[in-house]
């Protein structure tokens, strides 16, 4: 059984078929097929196209699919050629011709971009999830840090101590965008395309919003023509999947250097380090480099499927059909790396020590230059006295808390002893005090802040 054979004389071609197929990738929307299905059922019921007997046919038979489906009971035959036809072929076995009612009014140009709208209307939950569930990981680092120094980085070379639980947080608010930007591409999604028909629009005089409503989706989509090419929606989420993956491997390669024994700052636990099969000393941040790894994957997904949208007319186009994988690929390939980032941070251990260690008077330079704007010295004068006397102590070898006051008083007479000072890495974190600062009370209100919006 197809779903198109009277006007061909012959089969296709067995080679033409497997390309033509497209089973092993939507049978993955075989739930969100009988639930369309269900949904448009009811619709033409209500349009007096399904007498109650046929309607209550249609609707009893589609639940056994759905549960044959939901059990893993379900079995395809070679002539499947797609989820819908499978789905047909199955209710027809069960309630015999009446089953070929249910397409009336309706082509699988809507059908398949509605079960790809509400698969991705159930992804969408499912990643929030995920994804808070590592900024909660990330969120009891940041409270577990206390006051711990690391030294801040920028050229990676060093730049300014900050507190490490602000260093947790950076990777914290990238996801909390990322969210957002999924929340927000939700309301994209949530457009109902059945009933759009192969490009035209349907006969079946159904009432549209009602049937939006009853499948979850927030209105009907208003042009058919639009509706049934419209993969803004799948692009949108590849870019939202990209983006999350770029973040993470932000995150990765921090882990991977700082887990390296040069770095030395954190120590990752056995159950997610991997070894070599020649060097036994080896422990690897593997799942951290496949974290980054999988972000370029990501950008091929993304990249392809926007190449695939380039250049089609509107309406249906058979190319629409490389849609479906990518995103599915995305939202596995997500999924996966989620958790496990989340379960290697929560086991992570810090080395406060080794942290302390690697940051030298040489990170408080910018606060000598502000000793001397407190004493109201133009700051281009005092990034410049500080940057001879780095020069002076870099030649005798010494740090800048090392170096004599004379040798101070001699760059600028303003210097007085109180300048040791300076030199705290704690001291310097407590001045950067303004909102988003490294200091430990705007670390605290960031904490707490998202602390809150973690609990929504
Ligand atoms: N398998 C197709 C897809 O994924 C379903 C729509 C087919 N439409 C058609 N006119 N052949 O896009």
């Amino acid at each position: 059984m197809t779903l198109w054979g009277g006007r061909f004389s012959t089969k296709l071609n067995d080679q033409a078929w497997d390309l033509n197929s497209s089973l092993p990738v939507d049978q993955r929307m075989a739930i969100q097929d009988v639930d369309g299905s269900l949904a448009w059922a009811n619709a033409l019921h209500n349009a007096n196209i399904l007498s109650d007997e046929e309607h209550a046919s249609i609707s009893l038979g589609l639940g056994t699919v759905r549960g044959e489906f939901a059990s893993g009971q379900f079995s395809f035959v070679p002539s499947d050629e797609d989820i819908h036809t499978a789905v047909e072929r199955r209710l027809t076995e069960l309630i015999g011709v009446t089953a070929g009612k249910l397409h009336t009014g309706r082509s699988r140009n809507d059908q398949v971009a509605t079960d790809f709208r509400l698969w991705m209307l159930q992804a969408i939950p499912e990643l929030d999830a995920a994804f808070k569930d590592l900024q909660t990981a990330l969120l009891e680092q940041a409270e577990k840090a206390g006051e711990t120094l690391m030294p801040g980085y920028t050229h990676l070379q060093r730049a300014q101590p900050v507190l490490l639980a602000h260093w947790w947080l950076s990777h914290f608010h990238p996801l909390g965008r990322d969210r957002e930007r999924l929340a927000d591409l939700t309301k994209r999604v949530s457009i109902l395309p059945l009933g759009c028909g192969a490009l035209a629009g349907t006969p079946v005089p159904v009432n549209r919003a009602e049937l939006a409503e009853s499948l979850g989706f927030a209105v009907p989509s208003p042009n058919s023509l639009d509706s049934v090419s419209d993969r803004d929606f799948a692009a949108e989420f590849l870019f939202c999947a990209t983006m999350t993956g770029i973040h993470l491997g932000k995150l990765a390669e921090q882990i991977v250097l700082y887990t390296s024994a040069e770095f030395g700052f954190f120590e990752l636990s056995d159950a997610f380090s991997t070894g070599s099969s020649l060097m036994p000393q080896k422990k690897n941040p593997d799942v951290f480099e496949l974290t980054r790894g999988k972000a370029g994957t990501l950008i091929g997904m993304l990249t392809g499927l926007l190449a695939t949208l380039k250049g089609l007319p509107s309406t249906y186009d058979k190319d629409l059909q490389e849609d479906k994988a990518p995103v599915f690929a995305a939202t596995d390939t997500l999924l996966a790396i989620l958790p496990v980032i989340a379960g290697a941070l929560r086991t992570i251990t810090p080395k406060p020590e080794r942290m302390r260690n690697a940051i030298d008077s040489f990170m408080m330079a910018t606060d000598l230059a502000d000793y001397l704007v407190d004493k109201g010295i133009p700051f281009r004068e005092t990034h410049s006295i500080a940057g001879k006397a780095v020069r002076a102590a870099g030649e005798k070898n010494v740090g800048l808390e090392q170096m004599p006051l004379e040798a101070y008083q001699a760059l600028c007479p303003a210097f007085e002893a109180d300048v040791y000072q300076v030199f705290d890495p704690l001291e310097s974190v407590k001045r950067r005090n303004a909102i988003g600062g490294t200091s430990p009370k705007a670390v605290a209100m960031q904490i707490a802040e998202c602390r809150s919006q973690n609990s929504k």
